[in-house]
């Protein structure tokens, strides 16, 4: 579900033409519906009704503050994963009560900011990584919040690179190591626990992982609490997938459903730490043909967004489907590549795709780029980075300036 839709033959986010805004703003640029992403947040939080619970939106999946900000304004909490990430949230706004901590590789300084805005939990990923968070506690004369986060050794049935329950993986740690880890945080008066956690991975089109995962947090869990340690919550993760093409996503309510009858038998509180499924559909990537070429067989769209831009279809296989934003219903399809401008045989948008032929300066819209777009972008082949705008209605505003030239360098010097 998402507001982007053609009205007269030209694509629209909400009520906005992307030509309008294309022609204000250039391209490419990351174009965001506000009623999408509010709609999207609404569902998830929606979808717990019944159970206590605590939405924490997956800030890395894209950390505009706009975007971070309307989702605040929303209640929502945040999921987090570096200072620069915590920074963010309490600039648009976000209540640092409503912030955990995840990501492998927390350090001191992060560690030390984190207790410092009293956010509400440390997500820990390893023995080491719990004495560390202690120690910087016990420097700063405070208790850290904490939950554990479990390898469920479960498989989520997604990319390699974006599956993270596997037992090879380099997230969380064995239900038994966990045990340890828990005794160790009750005992300390600079350790407080807090609840379990865990997440599996990511783009997860099925139900079934997700609840399997629970079921191995709970029987912790309840272990735990058998052994006299307060065990509060049961955060999940996030990783629920969404449609990029033909698939079929189970829907916020399924997954809701399932958790929450779990979660209310064994009177936990529920996080979840939703990043796609909230802006995923909520963006689109505009860009513009640069102009097109036939080596031998082969037929390529050149447009202006490169793998710089928005790197999925290259390092996960992506599927992004792409439209023309004026619509020409007499033109002939083609089979083509769409590729940016950057050196790389990698810099593509699509292959193989069947797209109607376009000519040099007409608009493409890359759907599904609200996730994971903006945020992995780079500077790469010195390419400015997009501009980011968000719809509300019938009006736009850009929530982040294109860059410059100038920006590329700042921070460097000439000898
Ligand atoms: N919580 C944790 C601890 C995570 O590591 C992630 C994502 C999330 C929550 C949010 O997951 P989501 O609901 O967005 O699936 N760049 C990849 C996705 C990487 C996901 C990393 N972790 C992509 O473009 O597909």
């Amino acid at each position: 579900m998402h507001h982007f839709s053609a009205i007269d033959g030209v694509l629209h986010a909400e009520q906005v033409p992307l030509a309008l805004i294309a022609e204000q703003v250039g391209t490419p640029t990351y174009v965001y519906s506000r009623a999408t992403i509010e709609r999207h947040y609404r569902v998830v939080d929606q979808s717990l009704h019944g159970v206590d619970h605590m939405v924490c939106y997956a800030v890395k999946a894209c950390s505009n503050l706009a975007v971070l900000q309307v989702l605040a304004q929303l209640g929502s909490g945040f999921d987090i994963v570096s200072a620069g990430e915590l920074a963010r949230v309490i600039q648009a706004g976000g209540d640092p009560a409503k912030v955990v901590f995840s990501g492998v590789g927390k350090q001191d300084f992060e560690i030390a900011a984190a207790l410092q805005a009293g956010i509400y939990c440390f997500n820990v990923e390893s023995e080491q990584e719990l004495h560390r968070i202690e120690a910087v506690a016990q420097r700063m004369g405070k208790r850290a919040p904490i939950s554990v986060r479990v390898n469920p050794e479960v498989d989520a049935h997604t990319h390699k690179y974006i599956a993270t329950g596997l037992k090879t993986s380099k997230f969380g740690v064995s239900p038994a190591v966990a045990e340890a880890m828990y005794h160790h945080a009750a005992a300390s008066p600079h350790l407080q626990v807090k609840g379990v956690d865990c997440h599996i991975g990511s783009q997860i089109l099925q139900v079934a992982p997700f609840v399997e995962a629970l079921g191995k947090v709970i029987e912790l869990a309840q272990r735990l609490r058998g052994q006299g340690i307060a065990i509060a919550h049961l955060d999940v993760g996030g990783g629920l997938g969404i449609a990029y093409r033909d698939e079929t996503p189970p829907l916020p309510d399924e997954l809701g459903e399932a958790l929450v009858a779990v979660a209310h038998r064994h009177q936990f509180t529920l996080v979840v730490e939703p990043g796609r499924v909230i802006v995923g559909n909520a963006g689109v990537l505009l860009t513009r043909v640069i102009g097109t070429k036939n080596n031998g067989d082969k037929r390529f769209v050149i447009v202006d967004a490169g793998m710089n831009d928005l790197v999925r279809p290259v390092l996960y296989d992506a599927w992004h489907r792409i439209d023309p934003v004026v619509s020409h219903p007499a033109r002939t399809v083609q089979l083509v590549d769409v590729v940016g401008p950057v050196c790389e045989s990698g810099d593509f948008l699509a292959l193989d795709r069947l797209l109607p032929e376009v000519d040099p300066d007409e608009l493409l819209a890359v759907y599904g780029a609200g996730a994971y777009g903006y945020s992995m972008a780079s500077n790469y082949n010195s390419r400015p980075r997009a501009a980011e705008v968000l719809v509300d209605g019938a009006t736009y505003q850009v929530v982040r300036q294109r860059e410059s030239v100038q920006d590329l360098w700042r921070g460097e010097r000439l000898l």
